[in-house]
């Protein structure tokens, strides 16, 4: 059997809410994440995308099913799955520096060898110059570029994003999406990445799964064909747009069905 570098099996979280009674928010999630690879999933709002990804880094569990790392089960967060939000969660009276050296102080890395890699990772986001910068002097785009940058500096086996860019102007998300594309070649970190937004599931992934509405399962997994590096230009491609258009068609299904349930 082929080792996956993550690989969920069967995933189903039950939510108890007071109001609603139970509320399914995903149903038998499987899916896997070879290494190298950078896999989205794509799908509608509220239908189950953060339970998923909370449940694959550790931070909610599931009522059934299990996530395993390099062949492991795995419980609760590690440094080995690295998380990347929505928000940025920086430290606001740390530096650009010491907010990506975080981790490595935690680990007890030496000092010397901690301001190295963090200076490596400082530069692979392209923020070289604002090592000295407070988060609240930086903009969205490079706010979330130091999260990156902490992120990636603890060498995690997987990297796991949550709408990362879904705050920012559609300027700076292309801008954002083209360096993570640039990343992801340079250093080949694995990368799993959920979005509602199909331009960038298509412009960013190797593969796409794409979830169904409510109580989310996955509809269909899509390998994505565009020649060369990823970029803006990426957006306007025959192969680029037959993708978007077939991703269209099944969330508009999915929208349709939702419309008629009401
Ligand atoms: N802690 C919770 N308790 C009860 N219901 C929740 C909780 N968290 C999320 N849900 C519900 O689960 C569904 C999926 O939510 P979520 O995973 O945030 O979806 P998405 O990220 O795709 O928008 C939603 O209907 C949401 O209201
Ligand atoms: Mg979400």
């Amino acid at each position: 059997m082929e080792q996956y570098r993550l690989q969920a099996i069967d995933l189903t979280k039950v939510y108890e809410d007071g109001k609603k009674g139970l509320v399914t928010a995903i149903d038998r999630v499987n899916l896997e994440v070879k290494d190298g690879e950078f896999v989205m999933i794509v799908g509608p709002s509220g239908c189950g995308k953060t339970t998923l990804i909370n449940i694959l880094g550790g931070l909610n569990t599931a009522t059934s099913g299990e996530v395993l790392l390099d062949g492991k089960p795995v419980q609760g967060p590690g440094a080995d799955r690295g998380m990347v939000f929505q928000g940025y969660s920086l430290f606001p009276w740390l530096t650009v520096q010491k907010n990506v050296e975080f981790g490595l102080k935690m680990k007890k890395m030496p000092k010397a060898q901690r301001a190295e890699q963090a200076k490596k990772f400082i530069d692979l986001v392209g923020l070289t110059g604002f090592e000295n910068a407070l988060p609240k002097q930086l903009s969205g785009g490079m706010k979330q570029r130091v999260a990156i940058a902490r992120t990636l500096a603890n060498e995690p086996e997987i990297l796991l994003m949550d709408e990362p860019f879904g705050a920012l102007d559609a300027q700076t998300r292309v801008v954002m999406q083209e360096l993570l594309a640039d990343i992801s070649k340079k250093t080949k970190t694995t990368i799993l990445f959920i979005t509602h937004d199909i331009d960038e599931a298509v412009l960013l992934g190797d593969r796409i799964y794409v979830m169904s509405r409510r109580p989310g399962t996955i509809r269909e997994v899509l390998d994505v064909n565009i020649p060369g590096v990823r970029s803006h230009e990426s957006l306007v491609l025959p192969e680029f747009l037959a993708t978007k258009k077939k991703i269209m068609d099944m969330l508009w299904q999915e929208s349709m069905d939702a419309a008629m349930d009401q």
